[in-house]
């Protein structure tokens, strides 16, 4: 295939690694799913955001974050001073694990063994990627970074070391945020959120 010109190292890599996803059939998921949903944004890129998967409108779109969570995340990351289009995002999962009841679509708690699925494309994302810092948002993304299943409470707004002196910060996932239960637990958690984000756009200054 011809070179895009404007394309560099990082971006190909991204793409030729897309490209094997794709063509994998390794994913149980995959099956029912629309599509993979693939990290965007910028490559090399200092920080990096990992959700956990794919929802609704992100499995019809073939994009990443791009419904209600992503919306309060774009807000977030404008309030902490970072462009979403000077990050990287992505999923621990690339591919939407939902049940159906009825004609609905409900979105599914990955486990142990889905995480364990996609490990290898995200460290090939992390390997192509370069980021400084890897922003876990969730329960979910913190296990597939860590490798520890870790207890959001005690451990959000703590720095995880990762090889080459990268670095994992974990903090809520935005739906976790939008599912509040009430506004006080929102607005208090919301804050928490845009503080992490702070602290990781410091450190990958
Ligand atoms: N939730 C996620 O974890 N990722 C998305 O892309 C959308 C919603």
């Amino acid at each position: 295939p011809v070179l895009d010109p404007d394309m560099n190292d990082a971006s190909h890599a991204l793409r030729m690694l897309n490209e094997r996803m794709q063509a994998s059939m390794e994913f149980p998921l995959a099956v029912h799913s629309t599509q993979a949903v693939l990290g965007t944004g910028i490559a090399p890129a200092s920080i990096m955001l990992l959700g956990e998967h794919p929802g609704e409108q992100e499995d019809l779109a073939g994009q990443p974050f791009i419904g209600p969570a992503g919306k309060l995340l774009n807000q977030a990351l404008s309030e902490a001073g970072i462009q979403r289009g000077e990050v990287y995002v992505t999923n621990a999962l690339k591919h939407y694990k939902f049940k159906l009841q009825g004609t609905r679509r409900v979105r599914m708690l990955p486990g142990l063994g889905d995480i364990r699925t996609y490990q290898p494309w995200l460290q090939g994302e992390i390997a192509i990627v370069q980021p400084r810092i890897v922003v876990a948002l969730g329960t979910v993304a913190a296990h597939a970074i860590t490798g520890t299943a870790l207890e959001m409470e005690a451990n959000r707004g703590k720095l995880f070391q990762l090889q080459e002196n990268r670095q994992a910060l974990v903090t809520y996932h935005p739906s976790f945020v939008l599912r509040s239960q009430d506004e006080v637990t929102k607005k208090l958690r919301y804050e928490k959120l845009v503080a992490d984000l702070r602290l990781a756009a410091s450190i990958a200054m």
